[in-house]
């Protein structure tokens, strides 16, 4: 049997998907969630990690812009394929080199509305409100040298009604994303394996 495709997580936050993609990838011999790497040091996705039994790793600016330690590290750690669930940081050129076409990123909005620098998280949720949309979702795309503006893979919608706030939105969208995306990873990477 060919060996199982390793998959790494990257992240900034409280790492729900983090979660999600590595519950549903567990007990597969196929893919496996190689490690969690973060890059803000209180993040809570380190705990999830670490309750999850993963090994975890922070890595800081120059880490990932200088020194090449996260690109060693991921080559020492034998990944194939790199997942972004909530990291706030423009993917270097060094990482899209060594994965070219291999970097999936999950985006609270359907792109490209309310995409680009500084439009993450919350932020997505109060812009989306604020501007009276009658719908949202999520876009899950192949990443690029640009913020949020690779080929798209999957869009999954759902309705902004005068109610939501951006708190009830962002847990609409939380839904969406633990439906679809760990099972978006999986197919592209079942497509991309053969
Ligand atoms: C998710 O909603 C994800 O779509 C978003 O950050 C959140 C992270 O939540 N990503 C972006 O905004 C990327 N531009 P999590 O840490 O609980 O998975």
């Amino acid at each position: 049997m060919n060996k199982p495709v390793r998959l790494a997580i990257l992240g900034s936050g409280n790492g729900t998907n983090a979660q999600q993609i590595s519950e549903y990838f567990a007990g597969r011999t196929d893919v496996e969630v190689a490690c969690i790497i973060y890059n803000k040091r209180d993040a809570y996705i380190a705990e999830r990690a670490r309750r999850l039994g993963i090994e975890s790793r922070y890595f800081g600016r120059a880490d990932f812009y200088e020194n090449h330690a996260v690109a060693d590290y991921l080559c020492a750690k034998e990944v194939d394929w790199v997942i972004l669930a909530g990291f706030l940081w423009l993917v270097p050129q060094e990482l899209l080199s060594a994965y070219p076409g291999r970097i999936i990123n999950i985006h609270p909005a359907l792109l490209p509305k309310y995409g680009g620098r500084g439009m993450y998280g919350h932020h997505v949720h109060e812009a989306v409100v604020a501007a009276h949309e009658t719908e949202s979702g999520i876009t899950i795309h192949i990443v690029d040298e640009h913020y949020d503006r690779g080929t798209t893979l999957f869009q999954a919608r759902c309705s902004v009604t005068p109610d939501d706030t951006p708190d009830t939105l962002a847990a609409k969208i939380h839904l969406l994303e633990k439906e679809h995306f760990p099972r978006v990873i999986d197919e592209t990477i079942k497509a991309w394996r053969g």
